[in-house]
């Protein structure tokens, strides 16, 4: 009878724990910084929407850089920390390295912000806004963007390289490598239309455009003309991830998936006779339904593991911890 009421009690505090670990993302709100920073909204969007004006990918690179955040550990600013010579960060691990770029534009955002609200508002929501305004920008919808995560102290490069699919991910490797942070296949299909904007290097479809069979053949002609098949030679020659409209955010990457154009291995395994063939074909025809899904994808991919309360800080420069 004592070790069953002791093992009760171990029951109940671990139902309490996981209950507590479980709706930390639920302390995130709309309004967190409506007292603390009024200025927030506009300050980010004029220096998102000056940046963009002066280079229009910029607005998929810092959608992707909030991508490869929340993934790794959560949306912690984690991946924005510089390397020191005592720390070896994310920036340099395989999914960041030469690729992830725009670093010095959230730089400008977060001195902009610092302006109005000195040391207020985090990397990791600064990131979370200026990606919601970089889709809205070229075109996209616009959502309501969940704010109050602090920023983590440390990061990890084992983890970036491990919880960031890779372009050669088959489908079920994409499923689960989604569904390791707590998002449905669904979620996956929607996100991943983040592919009708920006750029790709060769390195990561020199395979698919030399070799595979489930490519339109003009594309993987006019992609090789910038992408010599020999690895090593012209490795960092950029093709646009969308043919048509690289800075316009649609749905038009799913009409490429339907008719067998998407630049990455990765993408076309979105529409190759498996199980998500059906909504690609519904988000190819259904920009609505689309725009909403994606959305709702977003809004929980920024709930991923937030730190909150007294957990981590407010970084002054997202460089460096404090
Ligand atoms: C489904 C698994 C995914 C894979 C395998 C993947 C892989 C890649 C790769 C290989 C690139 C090109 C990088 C380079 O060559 O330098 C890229 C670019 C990009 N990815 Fe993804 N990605 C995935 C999902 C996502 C998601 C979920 C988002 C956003 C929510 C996203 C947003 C982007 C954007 C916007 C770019 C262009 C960045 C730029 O032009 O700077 N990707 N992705
Ligand atoms: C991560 O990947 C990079 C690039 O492949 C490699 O140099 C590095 O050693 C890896 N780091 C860890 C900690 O696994
Ligand atoms: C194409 O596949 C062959 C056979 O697997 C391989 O040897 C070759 O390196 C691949 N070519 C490219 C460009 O990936």
């Amino acid at each position: 009878m004592a070790s069953f009421s002791s093992s009760a009690k171990v029951i109940v505090t671990l139902a309490f724990l996981v209950l507590f670990i479980g709706s930390s993302s639920a302390q995130l709100s709309t309004n967190f910084y409506s007292q603390s920073c009024p200025r927030l909204f506009p300050t980010v969007k004029s220096a998102v929407q000056s940046a963009i004006s002066k280079e229009a990918r910029i607005g998929a690179s810092i959608l992707r850089l909030f991508f490869h955040d929340c993934f790794v550990n959560g949306c912690d600013g984690s991946l924005l920390l510089d390397d020191t010579s005592s720390f070896t960060g994310e920036k340099r691990a395989a999914p960041n390295v030469n690729s992830a770029r725009g670093f010095d534009v959230v730089d400008n955002i977060k001195s902009a912000v610092e302006n109005v609200c000195p040391g207020v508002v985090s990397c990791a929501d600064i990131l979370a806004i200026a990606t919601r305004d970089s889709v809205v920008t070229l075109g996209g919808p616009s959502w309501n963007v969940k704010l109050g995560r602090r920023d983590a102290r440390t990061a990890s490069q084992a983890a970036a390289n491990r919880s960031i699919p890779p372009p050669t991910s088959n489908l079920n490797a994409l499923i689960s490598s989604f569904s390791a942070v707590g998002l449905s296949t669904r979620d996956m299909v929607a996100l991943s239309g983040s592919h009708t904007i920006g750029q790709a290097r060769c390195t990561n479809f020199r395979a698919r455009i030399y070799n595979e069979t489930n490519l339109d053949s003009s594309l993987a002609q006019t992609r090789q003309g910038n992408c010599p098949r020999i690895a090593g030679s012209g490795d960092n020659n950029l093709a646009p991830l969308d043919l048509q409209t690289p800075t316009t955010f649609e749905n038009n990457y799913y009409k490429n998936l339907v008719n067998q154009r998407g630049l990455l291995h990765s993408d076309q395994q979105l529409f190759n006779g498996g199980s998500t063939d059906s909504l690609v074909r519904t988000y190819s025809s259904n920009p609505s339904t689309f725009n909403s899904d994606f959305v709702a994808a977003m809004i929980k991919m920024g709930d991923i593991k937030p730190l909150t309360g007294s957990n981590g800080e407010i970084r002054k420069n997202c460089r460096r911890r404090n």
